[in-house]
């Protein structure tokens, strides 16, 4: 048996931010990050529909980027004593995440954040509050997802946190948030799009009803990322809900080891000037691992049809030659979003550079420990090939010296 969840209720469109005005509730507890959606009115705007809608808002704000565990206990220690029946998070990836956990602590307060990490484990929610996720990002889709990632810092790991019970009742998908986002984010949060419907569509739980949106995904960002990212607003608006498609595709299909090397990569560098931003780290990361998982007879088939889809090859083209397209299509987009090949290059900013923050002996330092934490990621279990530690290791190094994968 195999299960297909997505939110109760998806408000699509400009201006869907409306649709909190008919929210039922006494309480709403809204969860942001550093002030982005505060800047824009965006949050303001959140208040007045709620309150429009007869409810006491209270505030939770500063939520990081890559928000961490302290962080969300904080949350759920505020909501603790504001008792909300709605919890409203707003923003990219990071605030909508970090409120996914507190929501669990909230309901659970007896719950530690080692419990939350058993995959598939968490209690029944909802019995406090419900829950409803507004994406200001195009990329992680988590207004959709059974998804949380939270960081523990001491440890210099991304945890990934995964059970329906966390998938949203409601999303909001009003691509007027997205409009203010830099070039960057564009980029970054954009190539995270490609990699989850590219990882969805050869995961191994891969399904009849996972496969059209994991295509149609694809062919939209094909076309409307590079134009998105050099500034045509109707692209940038249709990306928000390409990335969306793609996050109810991996939401029911999972991942692969793209996110496993972007997750333990992501922090492990931290102390030396910057961590690898999770978009640009599967940017840099999916040409290699479909070379990879190319040497898997149905994934390679895989590969051939995404390819068919896009358009990027000849029919008649052997499966080979297809994967070969497809690895050329993503690092031209790469080269056209600014976003370097290797983790050697990335430099600040994640601008491509010639020696760039991460030195080569503290990488071949980490490389097996880095190794190891992927293999044990809760998304190399849906990868259609798996990897021995000595082949994710020599992935790894393909990863940071750009180095052909051959093995
Ligand atoms: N839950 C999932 O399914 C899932 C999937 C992929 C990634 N993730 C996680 O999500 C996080 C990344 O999220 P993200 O990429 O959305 O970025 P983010 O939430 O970390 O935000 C990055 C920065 O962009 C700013 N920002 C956000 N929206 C903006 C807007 N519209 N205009 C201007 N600035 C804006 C924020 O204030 C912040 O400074 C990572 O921790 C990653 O691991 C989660
Ligand atoms: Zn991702």
């Amino acid at each position: 048996m195999a299960r297909f969840t997505l939110p109760r209720d998806l408000y699509h469109g400009k201006g869907s931010l409306e649709a909190l005005k008919t929210f039922q509730g006494k309480k709403a507890m809204i969860c942001v990050g550093g002030g982005s959606m505060k800047r824009f009115g965006f949050l303001d705007r959140a208040v007045a529909y709620l309150k429009e809608a007869g409810m006491e808002v209270e505030l939770f704000e500063g939520i990081e980027p890559d928000p961490s565990v302290e962080t969300v206990m904080r949350g759920a220690d505020a909501m603790l004593k504001f008792e909300p029946d709605w919890i409203i998070a707003m923003g990219g990836g990071s605030p909508i995440d970090a409120a996914k956990a507190m929501w669990i602590k909230y309901e659970y307060p007896e719950c530690t954040f080692e419990d939350m990490c058993k995959v598939f484990g968490i209690p029944e929610l909802r019995r406090k509050a419900h829950f409803c996720a507004i994406s200001s990002t195009s990329g992680t889709a988590t207004e959709v997802t059974a998804f949380s990632i939270i960081t523990d810092y001491a440890k210099g790991i991304k945890y990934p946190i995964a059970d329906f019970e966390i998938t949203p009742d409601v999303a909001i998908v009003d691509p007027d948030l997205a409009e203010t986002m830099p070039k960057k984010l564009v980029a970054h949060t954009g190539m995270d799009a490609m990699t989850h419907a590219v990882e969805a569509y050869v995961s191994t739980a891969n399904c009849d009803y996972t496969d059209p949106l994991a295509i149609h995904a694809i062919e939209m960002i094909m076309k409307d990322l590079v134009p998105s990212y050099n500034g045509d607003m109707a692209a940038r608006d249709r990306m928000h809900n390409a990335q969306c498609l793609a996050g109810m595709a991996f939401s029911n299909a999972l991942l692969g080891i793209v996110h496993s090397m972007a997750h333990k990569t992501g922090a492990a560098f931290a102390e030396y000037g910057a961590h690898i931003i999770h978009g640009a780290a599967n940017a840099m990361y999916l040409p290699k691992v479909i070379a990879f998982n190319a040497k898997d007879e149905t994934a390679k088939k895989r590969y051939g049809v995404i390819v068919d889809y896009m358009g990027i090859a000849d029919k008649s083209a052997s499966d080979d030659e297809k994967v070969a397209a497809l690895i050329a299509y993503l690092r031209k987009m790469n080269d056209d979003l600014n976003i370097p090949h290797c983790i050697k290059n990335y430099g600040a900013d994640s601008y491509p550079c010639e020696q760039g923050f991460v030195p080569e002996d503290v990488f071949l330092a980490k490389v097996h420990d880095i190794a190891v934490n992927a293999l044990g990621d809760a998304c190399t279990g849906s990868n259609p090939r798996q990897p021995s530690v000595e082949e994710m290791e020599k992935l790894l190094k393909c990863c940071y010296y750009d180095t052909e994968v051959d093995f």
